[in-house]
């Protein structure tokens, strides 16, 4: 990566496209999903490289439910393995935090994720956000309750609420927003990921699929980046 190029604090990506992949291949969709987290894992490590702060990988919707049974239990079972074992997670120096609801996952994998986050809470790298069973709104809807109990039993005033209040009762509580959402797959839209947050984030699309997803298209996609001009509603 050139010198002068300006390495963003916090990337979200929506890796999408995995049963496209498979498809193309006369492959279950399932296969795409293993290559897919294939990819996840070195992309991350890349991510580590280059010295982001923080990057937020969007992997299960709670949309996602509405998907064929065995392609749910297949990803289910995917991410067991790789909670277990093949994540790395012993060997980097990642803060690893799942945001979305884990009661939703069997005990199995509600116990693996709370074991990892306890585990990585102290870690000084980078962190790694993995978005599992995730909606944007139903994270605002969670910190509107969260805040209205504060509210209802003395904790804070009306006038407390505030933008600084409302973030730290998101999942990415204490986080900076991120600076670019780079969607591949081809796919122009947000699907329920991080609404509030991506106020001021730029767009990035690309037309490979996430199996195919390589660092020299995150590369490409910093670089693009580099090109935007933000301004945050000044001129
Ligand atoms: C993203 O790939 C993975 C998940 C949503 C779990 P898709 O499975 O959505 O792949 P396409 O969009 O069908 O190609
Ligand atoms: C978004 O992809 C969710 C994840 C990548 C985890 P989807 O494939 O579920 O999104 P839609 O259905 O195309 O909007
Ligand atoms: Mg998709």
């Amino acid at each position: 990566m050139d010198k002068n190029i300006t390495i963003p604090k916090h990337i979200g990506i929506i890796m999408d496209g995995n049963g496209r992949w498979a498809k193309k291949r006369m492959l279950p969709r399932n296969m795409g999903h293993k290559k897919g987290a294939e990819v996840f894992q070195d992309i991350t490590r890349y991510c580590n490289e280059l010295g982001l702060e923080s990057v937020t990988f969007y992997a299960f919707s709670t949309e996602n439910w509405k998907r064929p049974v065995e392609e749910v239990n297949g990803i289910m079972s995917l991410l067991k393995d790789y909670l277990k074992k093949a994540f790395d997670y012993q060997k980097e120096n990642n803060k690893i935090v799942f945001l979305g609801d884990k009661s939703a996952f069997d005990k199995e994998l509600y116990d693996l994720m709370i074991e990892i986050e306890e585990e990585t809470k102290d870690r000084t790298g980078m962190v790694l956000n993995i978005a599992l069973n995730y909606g944007s709104r139903g994270e605002i809807v969670r910190a509107t309750k969260n805040i209205a109990k504060m509210v209802k039993n003395g904790a804070i005033d009306i006038e407390d609420i505030d933008e600084n209040l409302f973030s730290d009762n998101l999942y990415t509580k204490g986080q900076p927003d991120p600076d670019f959402i780079l969607r591949p797959s081809g796919e122009k839209r947000i699907s329920n990921f991080l609404l509030w947050q991506i106020a001021y984030s730029e767009f990035i699309y690309m037309d490979v699929l996430w199996p195919d997803f390589t660092r020299k298209d995150l590369d490409n996609a910093i670089i693009e980046f580099n090109k935007r001009n933000r301004r945050f509603g000044g001129v």
